[in-house]
């Protein structure tokens, strides 16, 4: 089998299969309005696992699971003991998500295998394809769960220890799944790693350009506040009397969102749950709970804005003289990328003749996690009105396959040299 040569300088992935297994991919979980539901370790996590299993297999690939949850299908090296290059997603959605956030990088990935099977091509270094588990974090509150237990950043038992809205932990689930729960969490050492995805913003539509070459992700933390109230009855109560942890929250949110728009055009704030307990139209409510998102790829801006939504939401309180607190729950810090991933990218990027663009992400991804142990890069593809987390997210075959076809020529450059 040739080694990497000129013969494979005209290598590209089979787009048409690259597009009908996201199809396949996608009705597990199919939402009516076209997107998909396939939130981590439910059942239709694990068909989506199951199928890619499938499909590895009949790659000649072998499959592990490890007790985070994670899946690495694995294509023999030459130097099969060499360090591994690593690339891949993840395969769980949000609530409404779409067809390719995660999806893409994972059957990118395989298509790459598949891609260089298909012409017989061997790699010194082994190839790697990780499905990182609970990378939106919307089921278990942490998003990129499986990749920061994979890389040291978080403690595996808090992990497991991770709670659903109806009390089933991580632990629980991986159980019922039958998902590896006591197999270690193994790391291989990585020569390199690379995720393609889909955008999620609308930067490269609006510059026409087909390839995001991404040198960093921006900064990012969660919020989860509470406000305690007193309940009582919504008819005989007196507006004066009450102590109603609804009035502070509609005080603290103009505040936020004011402090947000003050830190520039590039601050992010999003106030994704706001729950009421118990929850009944007459009853004041006895609590308030509400999450909030803070992003900013500037690390000063991003402190200052933190500092200001964590007063703002403690003015209220005061205000209202409620009890309540606002804390961090989760952060991922802001990311530069590996200088000679990025190179291997932009290498690919101009060797296939594709328009690019630098670009930050504004998203997180599991390669957070991983560039904290590891040589990292990723790859951008536009998506259609730059709209993700949406049921109508797409994205065209052609720009998926350009992306798919970067990352081939960017693996095979870092699989084969020395
Ligand atoms: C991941 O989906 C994120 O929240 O950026
Ligand atoms: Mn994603
Ligand atoms: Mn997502």
């Amino acid at each position: 089998m040739p080694e990497h040569s000129s013969t494979t300088a005209s290598c590209r992935v089979n787009g048409d299969r690259l597009w009908s297994r996201l199809m396949a991919m996608a009705e597990i979980g199919a939402t009516p309005l076209g997107g998909c539901n396939r939130q981590a370790l439910t059942d239709g996590d694990l068909a989506a696992r199951r199928l890619l299993s499938a499909w590895a297999k009949a790659a000649a690939c072998t499959v592990r699971e490890d007790s985070a949850g994670n899946l690495f299908v694995h294509r023999a090296g030459a130097d099969d003991a060499s360090p591994v290059v690593l690339t891949g997603s993840h395969l769980d959605t949000q609530p409404t998500g779409g067809k390719f956030d995660g999806v893409y990088g994972v059957l990118a990935g395989l298509e790459v295998i598949e891609s260089l099977n298909d012409r017989g091509v061997a790699t010194r270094h082994p190839i790697e394809l990780a499905v990182w588990c609970n990378e939106e974090g919307c089921r278990f509150p942490a998003a990129m769960m499986g990749s920061a237990v994979w890389s040291g950043r978080m403690p595996l038992a808090a992990a497991h220890a991770l709670t659903d809205r109806a009390g089933r932990s991580v632990r629980q689930e991986l159980d019922r799944l039958g998902i590896a729960a006591t197999a270690p969490v193994v790391r291989s050492r990585v020569r390199a790693a690379l995720e393609v995805h889909i955008e999620q913003g609308p930067v490269l539509e609006q510059h026409g350009k087909t390839i995001g070459i991404v040198t960093g992700v921006q900064n990012m933390c969660r919020y989860e506040a509470v406000i305690e109230g007193q309940e009582a009855h919504a008819g005989p109560t007196p507006m004066n009397l009450r102590r109603d942890p609804v009035r502070a929250l509609a005080q603290a949110l103009p505040a936020i969102y004011a402090v947000a728009a003050a830190r520039g055009p590039e601050a992010r704030l999003t106030v994704g749950i706001i729950e009421t307990s118990p929850g009944s139209p007459n009853t004041v409510p006895g609590r308030v709970r509400f999450t909030i998102d803070v992003r900013h790829p500037d690390a000063t801006e991003y402190a200052r804005l933190r500092s200001e939504v964590e007063a703002c939401v403690r003015e209220a309180l005061a205000h209202h003289a409620l009890a309540g607190d606002v804390r961090c729950t989760w952060e991922a810090p802001g990311v530069v990328f590996d200088a000679a991933c990025v190179g291997a990218v932009r290498a690919a990027t101009a060797a296939l003749g594709y328009q690019a663009l630098d670009m930050v992400s504004g998203a997180g991804h599991d390669s957070c996690n991983v560039a904290a142990v590891a040589p990292t890069a990723m790859i951008f593809v536009p998506c259609a009105g730059g709209l993700s987390h949406n049921e109508a997210e797409t994205a065209s075959p052609a720009d998926l396959a350009a992306g798919a076809n970067v990352l081939l020529h960017a693996v095979l450059a870092l699989a084969c040299a020395a």
